[in-house]
């Protein structure tokens, strides 16, 4: 063989080594990439399948949180997944899921939280197929009341006969039962160290006066409380305030605050419950009789981001309530005057004028300078008839249109039985259903109910 000749070999032997490596390499990358995609497959279903679901209807948000804890888990180990309120979960998108976790609570006679009351008229009022679907879910309640985890069970219900398929039986949450919970994040990640919730601190309460003496109804009292040293006082209007009682650590009872940061102490507004037996509820007892100034109270304050102004900062506010729901109304109302807002329109009811005018100064003071455009005051029984805030609605329904029209949102704070159905079936007379949908769609009607 000549020279050139061997060395053309080479040079091609040299090529077909180096196109072999290349191919060696290609392959092993190949490999490399169809093992990720299978695995990123097998987490998320399928590359074209659409993401993991995770849904929450939420009144005072412990299950919103619960659906953010799972949802921020399923996406760390990389799961394509979307967070939503029932509220917002559309015909369509249910269709097309393949998998969904379910986070709920319940409230009144075992009926859906706000956060699921277009769902539950929109779609749980129909059949549906969903034969694609596998879900599972995780139901928020308290066996103290009848319907133990009503709305949960309902929707369990609805989504079998809708032909989906439970992925893993329901797991039921017995007043934030631990057990329960860790059950839960164990199936599909989450608790830990974020499921903790803020720790309760020890408050002082630095002022407590009765503000309804002679009235009929329980004595209803305003407190005052301060954070021990090294705790900033830090919440919005519309947050709550929570007490946890030695003797029943497992419940801890919501109080909506009355003041703000700038007030500089925490104000609630708080009615002692007297059981049939004489004894006093053990939270209002223990913060309107048991304590005396200067002690202290395990507390701690949560976000009620459902009741918070946030987007409805700007617009005009029609604020209802009764009794002690004027707590969540006054912090409002409170930030509104700080902040030079004054289309504000409250209608509070109560029983009787001369006893049970609470914060009658504040409210008349507000009215002189105009952070109030609008105040009605409405008491049931100082005349024959019972007259509640829902009646006095339906008489001023035509200015009510009118501030709806201008923007206005609503926010109710009370009693849920009662008032806030009665309140709720008054606007739907006055507006008309589709008009409620689109507030409650659109965040501007919100409730504080208990
Ligand atoms: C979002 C939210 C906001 C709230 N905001 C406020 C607020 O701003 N102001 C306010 O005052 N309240 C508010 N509440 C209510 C508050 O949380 C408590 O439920 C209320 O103070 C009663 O708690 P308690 O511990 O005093 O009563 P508990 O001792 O828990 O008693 C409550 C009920 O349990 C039953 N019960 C318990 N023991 C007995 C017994 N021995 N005999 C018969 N029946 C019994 C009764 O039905 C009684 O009414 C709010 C609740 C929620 C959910
Ligand atoms: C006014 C009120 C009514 C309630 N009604 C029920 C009920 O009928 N059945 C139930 O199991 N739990 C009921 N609960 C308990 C809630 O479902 C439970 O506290 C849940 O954790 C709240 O979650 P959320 O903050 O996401 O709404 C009720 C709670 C309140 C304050």
């Amino acid at each position: 063989m000549t020279e050139p000749l061997l060395r053309a070999l080479a040079a091609g032997l040299m090529v077909l080594a180096y196109a072999a490596m290349c191919l060696a390499i290609w392959r092993r990358e190949r490999r490399r990439h169809d093992a990720d995609a299978r695995a990123a497959a097998a987490l998320a279903g399928d590359g074209a399948q659409p993401p993991l679901l995770v849904l929450f209807a939420s009144q005072t948000g412990q299950a919103e949180t619960i659906a953010w804890q799972t949802g921020r888990a399923l996406h760390a180990q990389g799961t394509p997944v979307r967070v939503m309120s029932l509220n917002d979960l559309d015909a369509t998108t249910l269709r097309a899921a393949q998998r969904a976790l379910f986070v709920v609570s319940t409230y009144g006679e075992g009926d859906a939280p706000d956060g699921a009351s277009l769902f539950t008229e929109n779609l749980m009022g129909a059949a549906e197929a969903l034969p694609m679907l596998r879900y599972a879910l995780l139901a928020l309640g308290d066996r103290q009341y009848t319907h133990f985890c009503g709305f949960a069970r309902a929707l369990d219900g609805w989504l079998q006969s809708s032909g989906a398929v439970p992925l893993a039986p329901r797991v039921e949450v017995d007043n934030g039962d631990p057990g329960a919970l860790a059950e839960w994040h164990a199936q599909w990640g989450g608790g830990g160290a974020e499921a903790e919730s803020a720790a309760f601190e020890p408050w002082q309460l630095v002022s407590r006066a009765l503000l309804n003496p002679g009235s009929e109804g329980g004595p209803v009292f305003h407190l005052g409380l301060r954070p021990p040293a090294g705790v900033a006082l830090h919440w919005q209007s519309g947050d709550l305030a929570q007490i946890a009682l030695a003797d029943d650590p497992g419940r801890p009872r919501d109080y909506s605050i009355a003041s703000l940061p700038p007030d500089g102490e925490l104000q609630l507004l708080v009615r002692q419950e007297c059981h049939p037996d004489g004894t006093l509820g053990r939270a209002s007892g223990l913060l309107t009789s048991t304590l005396a100034p200067g002690d202290s109270v395990a507390l701690r304050v949560r976000a009620h981001r459902n009741f918070r102004l946030d987007a409805n900062a700007g617009r005009p506010l029609i604020l209802i309530g009764n009794g002690t729901g004027l707590a969540g109304l006054r912090g409002h109302l409170r930030a509104r005057a700080l902040a030079g807002q004054h289309e504000n329109w409250l209608l509070f009811g109560e029983r009787h004028a001369a006893h049970d005018q609470l914060y009658r100064d504040e409210i008349d003071a507000w009215q002189a300078s105009g952070v109030l455009q609008r105040l009605d005051r409405v008491f049931s029984r100082d005349q024959a008839e019972r007259l509640y805030v829902q009646h006095r609605l339906l008489q001023a329904g035509d200015e009510v249109n009118a501030w709806l029209a201008r923007g206005a949102a609503v926010y109710v704070c009370g009693s849920l039985q009662g008032m806030a159905g009665g309140v709720d079936a008054a606007l739907r007379q006055i507006a008309g259903d589709a008009v409620l949908r689109d507030l409650t769609a659109s965040g501007r009607y919100r409730r504080d109910v208990y």
